[in-house]
């Protein structure tokens, strides 16, 4: 497919977001211990920026689950291919992703740490959220940008695996 890349919220205006998000999370946690557990592998790069922003020690972890396989839409049947190292019992947790499209995923993580992981509170913060994909309903505590639903790629999130590394987002545009 010939296509080309358009700029869709420049790197500064990330940057900055993310720094408002980190704030609102600090004081929201007070000095509570909380471990942020990103979903991998599109929650790396936002996750890395938002941990540096906070100012009191953040615990990180990481969990990948996949409910895509090759598709682009998501199938819905979810699979944990790497649970997270630490014991969550008893935690704060706050669930790090890059984007909720349908709320399948987060969804099923959700329901995940609170009735097999048994954490303490769950909390879930997005650094990009398409509300006019949503399929579910799912609480989303901290959310930095609402997105149209188109092809999104850069800060985390890929197309066939590439440009996960793009400093800003953008959206991909077939010509
Ligand atoms: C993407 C994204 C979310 C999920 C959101 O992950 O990172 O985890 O899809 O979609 P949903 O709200 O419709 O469930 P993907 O499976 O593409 O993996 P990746 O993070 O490795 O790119």
């Amino acid at each position: 497919m010939k296509y080309r890349i358009e700029s869709l919220i420049d790197r500064q205006k990330v940057e900055s977001r993310i720094k408002e998000l980190a704030k609102e999370i600090e004081k929201d946690y007070a000095g509570e211990e909380v471990v942020c557990v990103g979903l991998l592998k599109g929650s790396v790069i936002f996750l890395s920026d938002l941990v540096k922003e906070i100012e009191t020690p953040v615990i990180i972890d990481f969990m990948n689950v996949s409910s895509y396989g090759s598709e682009t839409v998501s199938s819905g049947d979810v699979k944990i291919l790497k649970d997270t190292d630490l014991d969550l019992r008893g935690k704060n947790v706050l669930i790090v992703e890059d984007i909720i499209d349908t709320g399948l995923t987060l969804e099923y993580v959700i329901d995940y740490f609170k009735k097999v992981k048994g954490v303490k509170t769950i909390k879930t913060c997005t650094l990009l959220s398409k509300p006019d994909r949503r399929r579910v309903q799912v609480d989303v505590d901290y959310i930095g940008f609402e997105v149209p639903d188109k092809f999104i790629i850069g800060y985390g999130l890929d197309y066939d695996q590439k440009y996960r590394n793009l400093p800003y987002i953008a959206v991909v545009i077939p010509e």
